[in-house]
């Protein structure tokens, strides 16, 4: 009898805590929580969905890693509110000789139906960020182990900043800044091991590009050149890949500076419902990476026009596709 109450008691209490660590909201600049409680660290991050099952990944930042290696981390989500931290997928020491201080940033993982494998795109670079290459790292599963397998000018361009954009029809592109030009947006090869063909060269200096198919229209946005400070991020739309791609615009009001942010990627979420377009932004600290942070806004989008509302917590139904803002009652952090 006294077991049986002690088990129920505990049952009880892991019940209680585990609740209280679900979070019910996205808090657009806050330290954002994983299930253990860590402030999670996929900064420059992009996003795939297997099934019902989301995967970040992004920059492993965290405080105190092995300045020897760069760590990609992944983490698992069923309703990009809660997530699970699966490991640092990536722990690489330098690939290519690149020496002290090497890059790799903003990783991008896609998945390749008839290989079955992912395939990881990320920024490899040495200190002075004059390499601009990609580099591919490939894993049978989600959750890595991800190996190196080569790095290489997409298309023989220079590239830094990297996005990934994945259309309605599953074809997978990437997005990378070519210095001299502008960024581009190539389509992968069939086994998503290289690019393959150009679709578009927009002639605009503009990093952290992402793009989003929506209702017929192409949304494109990007970064001004600012490194680690934030600036006015700008959008335009093309009813084809190929373009003709508008003049950009706010996406913000410009004051803001993005409400401190740099975009990284949109994420579609379609559901029974609505269909609903996030933001997603790095608000980066240079001096303490460790806490840089993320605004991830629905967007306000549609017949040519595409908004960042202001950052307030929100919430969203997967299933349904809807978002709405919540009522905030937890204290800042
Ligand atoms: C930013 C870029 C980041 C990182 C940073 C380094 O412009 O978006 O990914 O490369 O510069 O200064």
């Amino acid at each position: 009898m006294k077991l049986k109450r002690l088990l129920t008691l505990s049952f009880l209490l892991v019940t209680a805590t585990m609740f209280a660590q679900k979070l019910e909201a996205i808090r657009p600049g806050e330290v954002w929580p994983d299930e253990d409680g860590n402030h999670i660290q996929a900064h420059g991050g992009g996003i795939i969905k297997m099934g019902k099952t989301y995967y970040w990944y992004g920059e492993e930042r965290a405080k105190g890693l092995d300045t020897n290696f760069r760590y990609v981390s992944c983490y698992s989500s069923n309703d990009l509110m809660n997530w699970k931290f699966r490991g640092d997928v990536v722990k690489m020491a330098d690939p290519e000789n690149l020496g002290r201080r090497w890059v790799l940033e903003r990783p991008k993982v896609f998945y390749n139906k008839k290989t079955r494998k992912y395939v990881m795109y990320f920024h490899l670079d040495d200190r002075t960020y004059k390499l601009a290459r990609v580099g591919i790292a490939v894993s049978d599963k989600p959750d890595g182990p991800f190996s190196y397998v080569k790095s290489f000018r997409p298309l023989d361009h220079e590239s830094r900043d990297i996005g990934q954009f994945i259309d309605d029809d599953g074809t997978a592109y990437l997005v990378f800044e070519d210095r001299p030009f502008g960024f581009r947006i190539a389509k992968l090869s069939d086994d998503y091991m290289n690019v393959e063909k150009e679709m578009s060269l927009i002639k605009a200096h503009m990093e952290g590009g992402a793009i989003v198919h929506y209702n017929g229209l192409y949304y494109s946005i990007g970064s001004a050149l600012t490194g680690w400070n934030p600036n006015p991020n700008k959008y335009a739309t093309a009813p084809t890949l190929a373009g003709p791609w508008t003049e950009f615009k706010d996406i913000a009001p410009p004051e803001t500076k993005t409400y401190g942010s740099q975009s990284t990627m949109l994420i579609k979420v379609t559901g029974k419902k609505a269909i609903t377009i996030i933001f997603m932004g790095d608000i980066w600290k240079p001096a303490s990476q460790w806490d840089s942070r993320y605004i991830w806004m629905p967007l306000t989008i549609g017949e040519g026009k595409l908004w960042v509302p202001e950052p307030k917590p929100w919430t969203i139904n997967v299933k349904t596709g809807e978002w709405k803002y919540v009522a905030d009652p937890s204290p800042k952090n």
